[in-house]
């Protein structure tokens, strides 16, 4: 298994260009399913959770094909329309198959994706919410089985939290049910947006993604069209936070500054001085922060998914800092990880308390224990005195493409080791 190595203490500095969203792609592969034909989706990342999206694609008779960031996906009418749990617990966003397979063949069996190291992750909001579309179902055998012998029908929906994919399996799902349906309290990622952008090429009817009431006409038939996937905020924000931990001058490019403004704001109220324009931002060296307090929330809130990165910032903030994570239950489990590099941080049920003014961090061997807390030890390495060993990157390789290459472009010390030029000591 590999491994990262870092040799930290160095500012970085230049520029770096963002990829394609990861969590836009998916539900973009799974909106193929709707259409027989040729779906072209370009700007997409190379990334384990992609690979896993062409099995399950594969496994439902389409073929999918990739040259440079440019994917096809040939669908074909499904002679199964099953996802078996050996592909859906390799990747929870498999379930987005359960909407697009149940509105185009009337049936589904999609494996339950079970828990994950940040929480239970439940899908009951997807499931009832199908539900309301006039879809039958029976969980059994750690599988939902899901038919609607007559077709879905359009419905009012009010979701009870806003979930992410929960509206876009609604949203796949409604394009192709009778009459309208309405999501409300809907999630207004910018995801969604991009989502629905395809689903409109594809010619479905659609009005007011990104904002929390969504309207659907459904319409008899889709047809495959072109795409090009939208910048991941994720990735470009820590790339960002990189720039900034290290106390150095970075520009992040092919990037959409307006989907971080609750990033952007709160290291301006750090103290950092930032430059944006339509496609890049840029953060300018400084030597001390301040700290400052962050909550999650949906989208436009502070995302979940930058909150490890910005914790390892707050480690050497002047200061204490609260962080607070309001969208899971259990993603603290970077805190232990960058404790064991000096860090000084309470962790409280959903609260974290940083405190920065303990000093520096130093190097160490650490774990990667999910996706965004990889990244998050990462960036704790870039300042670290002396050496930082992330081990089990492979979370890192689901959700980020080359982190290591791009930030080695920008000066890191940084390298991937396999476990054998690097043995655990
Ligand atoms: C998506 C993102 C993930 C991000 C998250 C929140 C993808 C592939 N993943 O995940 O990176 O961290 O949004 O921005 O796009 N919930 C329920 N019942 C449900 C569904 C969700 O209780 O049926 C809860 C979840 O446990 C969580 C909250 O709602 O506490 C939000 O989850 P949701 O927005 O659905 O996240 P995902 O779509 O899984």
């Amino acid at each position: 298994m590999d491994r990262i190595v870092i040799n930290g203490g160095h500012s970085l500095s230049g520029k770096v260009a963002t990829g394609g969203s990861k969590n836009a792609a998916l539900p973009l592969l799974f909106a193929s399913l709707l259409a027989n034909g040729t779906h072209r989706f370009n700007n997409v990342p190379k990334l384990m959770d992609i690979d896993s999206t062409a099995i399950l694609l594969e496994h439902l008779d389409c073929t999918m094909h990739r040259e440079g960031d440019q994917v096809t996906v040939e669908t074909r009418t499904c002679a199964e329309p099953f996802a078996p749990y050996d592909i859906v617990r390799k990747m929870r966003a498999s379930i987005l198959c359960l909407g697009p397979l149940l509105a185009r063949y009337g049936e589904a069996r999609v494996s339950l994706p079970g828990g994950c190291a940040i929480g239970t992750r439940p899908i009951n909001l997807h499931v009832e919410a199908l539900g309301q579309l006039g879809a039958e179902m029976e969980v059994e055998g750690g599988y939902v089985h899901a038919w609607a012998n007559h077709g879905l029908t359009g419905n009012t929906i009010v979701f009870e939290n806003a979930t992410v994919g929960g509206t876009e399996n609604l949203l796949l799902a409604a394009t192709l049910a009778r009459g309208t349906t309405i999501l409300e309290n809907a999630a207004k990622e910018p995801e969604i947006v991009d989502l629905a952008d395809y689903l409109r090429a594809m010619g479905a009817r659609i009005e007011g993604d990104g904002s929390s009431v969504i309207h659907i006409e459904g319409v008899d038939q889709l047809q495959p069209a072109e795409h090009t996937v939208i910048p991941d905020r994720i990735e470009a924000g820590t790339l960002l936070l990189a720039g900034a931990i290290s106390g150095g001058d970075v520009t992040v490019t092919q990037c959409v500054p307006g989907h971080l403004d609750a990033l952007l704001k709160r290291l301006s109220d750090c103290g950092f001085e930032l430059e944006t324009g339509p496609d890049w931002m840029r953060i300018m060296p400084r030597s001390e922060w301040g700290a400052v307090d962050i909550s999650t929330e949906p989208y436009p809130g502070f995302p979940t998914d930058l909150q490890a990165q910005f914790m390892a910032l707050m480690t050497l903030a002047q200061g204490t800092s609260v962080i607070t994570e309001r969208i899971f239950e259990n993603r603290f489990m970077h805190v232990q990880e960058l404790a064991r590099m000096g860090a000084n941080i309470t962790p409280k049920t959903q609260v974290a308390i940083v405190r920065g003014d303990s000093g520096a961090l130093s190097g160490a061997p650490v774990m990667a224990t999910d996706l965004r807390a990889s990244a998050s030890l990462v960036l704790a390495g870039l300042a670290a005195e002396n050496e930082t060993v992330v081990n089990r990157i492979y979370h890192l390789d689901r959700g980020y493409e080359r982190l290591e290459e791009k930030l080695k472009t920008l000066g890191a010390q940084i390298e991937r080791r396999s476990e054998s030029e690097h043995p655990v000591s």
